[in-house]
């Protein structure tokens, strides 16, 4: 059960916003993209109840992490973690079908990953999501090519200069190829330190 303390500190408020975002009655099927440690997915699976999760990760330490979250907790609405890489066609992604899910969340992945990962959350969200569905994105952002506050500049330069492929995503770049795979930016909501969740929906006929 590895911890990351950023995921201890926003698994709460971004919780906050999927309770406000989802319906928390009707059974739905949750597909989680770089679930990192586990903790986000343990968080909201024990909150929501009607929501069956499936997590997933590239880097095969954290699906070890992510199973020993799942067994301590006793998840029953968690299934096994799959290894995912969001940067391949979804045909790709093991045990995950067309139109299946009603909400896709991937947290703090974006800005740290080729932007190869971001087009492919878009295109690979749109073809797993089930009309009206939800994409769910929480980050630091860039806004009309504006970073602030300077501590999120700061952030943006350490990430280019770890990896020039790196860096905070602009919210029109994202709207953008949002749009082309038919996912709509419907809301952002601005979150402690400096970060936004921003809520995407499929249109119902791509
Ligand atoms: C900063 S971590 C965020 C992890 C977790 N969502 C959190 O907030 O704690 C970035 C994540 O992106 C994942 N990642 C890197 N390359 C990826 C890829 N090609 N496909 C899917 N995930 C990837 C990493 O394994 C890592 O878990």
């Amino acid at each position: 059960m590895l911890n990351a303390a950023a995921a201890g500190r926003n698994k709460e408020p971004i919780l906050a916003v999927l309770q406000e975002s989802v319906n928390t009655k009707k059974p739905l099927q949750a597909l989680e993209i770089s679930s990192g440690t586990g903790q986000h997915v343990a968080c909201f699976a024990q909150a929501l109840h009607n929501i069956v999760w499936q997590p997933s990760e590239f880097d095969h330490q954290y699906l070890d992490s992510i199973e020993a979250y799942r067994a301590h907790y006793q998840l029953h609405n968690v299934k096994p973690p799959i290894h995912l890489d969001v940067s391949l066609p979804h045909q790709c992604w093991e045990e995950v079908q067309p139109e299946s899910f009603d909400l896709v969340v991937n947290i703090n992945m974006v800005h740290i990953t080729p932007m190869a990962c971001t087009e492919g959350l878009f295109r690979g969200a749109a073809a797993v999501l089930k009309p009206r569905g939800v994409l769910l994105m929480y980050g630091p952002y860039a806004v009309n090519g504006q970073i602030s506050p300077q501590s999120n500049v700061d952030f943006d330069l350490s990430l280019r200069r770890r990896n020039p492929e790196w860096g905070l995503r602009d919210i029109s770049l994202l709207r953008s190829l949002g749009q082309a795979s038919g996912l709509f930016l419907e809301k952002i909501t601005e979150m402690p330190s400096n970060n936004k969740c921003l809520l995407f929906r499929r249109e119902s006929l791509v």
